[in-house]
């Protein structure tokens, strides 16, 4: 079984990137277009604050993310997209990008990762999928994309700290 190999996206990447969004038949045209906007950033200004890699198997991409330090913070960052392709799913590709993009977020100085995300049903599996990175639902803006779909903000601190609601607004008030 051939290895998988996560780097920083080469310039090359771009269509690729492209049409394995597309192939998730998870996002409008306009999110598809986000993700080229984000990729030439990324491309052609490394202080655009957005950093993309590219996970290969046997020379396919298999996969991909999108992230960056969340700006006038010291150590948010956020995660701005993950998608691994539809035939190589459930197979740890998504998690393997997601511990690759902590490990260089901590070795940033990153202290917790945030990810917005709809609560619609066809991102289900990515709020499992978040849920089971350790990740917790921190907020939910009703109706925020469009009447009916709302925002999920999910959380991760990377000191191990829970966010159960219950135990932060205990902290809050306490
Ligand atoms: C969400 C997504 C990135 C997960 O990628 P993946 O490579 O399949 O994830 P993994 O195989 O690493 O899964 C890790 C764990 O997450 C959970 N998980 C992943 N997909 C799941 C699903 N469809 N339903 C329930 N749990 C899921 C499981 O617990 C899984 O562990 P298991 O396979 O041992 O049960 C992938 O489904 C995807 O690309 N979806 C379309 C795009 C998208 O919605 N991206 C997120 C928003 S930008």
């Amino acid at each position: 079984m051939s290895e998988l190999a996560i780097h920083p996206s080469p310039p090359g990447d771009r269509q690729e990137i492209l049409e394995l969004t597309r192939a998730t038949h998870v996002f409008t045209r306009a999110e598809e277009d986000t993700v080229l906007e984000l990729f030439d950033a990324y491309r052609d200004n490394p202080a655009s604050g957005y950093l993309f890699l590219s996970a290969r198997k046997a020379g396919q991409l298999v996969g991909f993310a999108c992230w960056g330090e969340t700006a006038l913070t010291e150590g948010a960052v956020d995660l701005y997209w993950l998608c691994t392709s539809p035939d190589a799913q459930r197979r740890g590709i998504g998690r393997a990008l997601f511990e690759r993009v902590q490990q260089l977020a901590l070795e940033r100085g990153g202290r917790l990762i945030v990810i917005w995300t709809s609560a619609t049903g066809s991102y289900a599996a990515a709020a499992r999928f978040y849920e089971r990175m350790g990740c917790a639902m921190m907020s939910r803006i009703p109706d925020f994309y469009k009447p009916g779909d709302d925002l999920l903000v999910y959380v991760k601190y990377f000191d191990g700290r829970s966010c159960a609601h219950a135990e932060l607004n205990q902290k809050g008030s306490g």
